[in-house]
């Protein structure tokens, strides 16, 4: 078996609804027509958009539709926030969890994004685990204890069952709308640091199931070599997946 690759497009607060569902309407044919090989592309729009870009790729194996955020609650009084259960009955089939601005702009804690992830699975969900670390991490040189501390605190407890439903996505906070990226090499050093972690605290066929993507500054240029590291199954893009030519580059360039 071998893992899914996946080229993900993180639409973040950006496109009302008229220019997200005709950004959509662009992309689906281009990438069918296109990319000849197989790769699940993944959309995550704002959520008021879901529903409609869910029965635009209905029937299409090839597409997804995800949301940018989930609550840690099942239901109830807490205004403003949307249930995990309300994101898969609008048609989503992925959420992402504690990715980097919700973090730094919402104080999104490891603990918080364990309680969003155990919501998404108990609701048919698949999350986007995003972990990364600052610019002064990267500097100090203590990249990999971050990376396994935001593991640890957001995935230990959690069975070998669960974690399969899990995509891990690294994303450098530095290289997020930068235009810094990772070199290959030191996207791939995380990457396969994340797979040994997964392998030691589950067992090595879930690590080898498990899709990890890089995100930060992805484009039509550098993705090819990031895509060609061993352990990098795709992308999570952000700025590039909102135009339909580029993000349809970056699909072609993973394979
Ligand atoms: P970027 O964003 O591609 O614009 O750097 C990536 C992300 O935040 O997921």
């Amino acid at each position: 078996m071998k893992r899914t690759r996946i080229v993900a497009g993180n639409w973040k607060m950006n496109k009302d609804y008229e220019a997200g569902l005709s950004l959509a309407s662009e992309i689906f044919p281009m990438i069918e027509s296109e990319v000849q090989h197989d790769l699940l592309t993944i959309l995550f729009p704002p959520f008021v958009h879901i529903h409609a870009l869910a029965s635009l790729s209905a029937g299409k194996k090839a597409f997804a539709i995800g949301a940018q955020d989930c609550s840690a609650y099942v239901s109830g009084a807490f205004t403003g926030e949307l249930a995990a259960s309300m994101i898969k009955s609008a048609g989503a089939d992925y959420v992402l969890v504690g990715h980097s601005e919700r973090r730094q702009y919402h104080g999104e804690t490891d603990s918080l994004c364990y309680e969003k992830i155990k919501r998404a699975i108990e609701a048919g969900l698949r999350p986007i685990y995003c972990i990364g670390e600052l610019k002064e991490q990267r500097v100090a040189g203590i990249f990999e204890e971050v990376i396994v501390a935001q593991l640890e605190g957001a995935l230990a407890k959690l069975t070998a069952t669960e974690m399969a439903q899990l995509v891990l996505a690294y994303e450098p906070v530095w290289a997020i709308g930068t235009g810094l990226t990772a070199s290959p090499e030191q996207a791939q050093e995380v990457h396969a640091l994340i797979r040994s972690w997964i392998a030691k605290q589950f067992d090595i066929e879930t690590a080898q199931m498990t899709s990890i993507l890089y995100g930060g500054s992805v484009n039509a240029a550098n993705a090819k070599e990031l895509f060609g590291m061993p352990d990098i199954d795709g992308g999570l893009v952000g700025g590039a997946s909102l135009k339909s030519r580029d993000f349809t580059e970056i699909a072609k360039a993973n394979h």
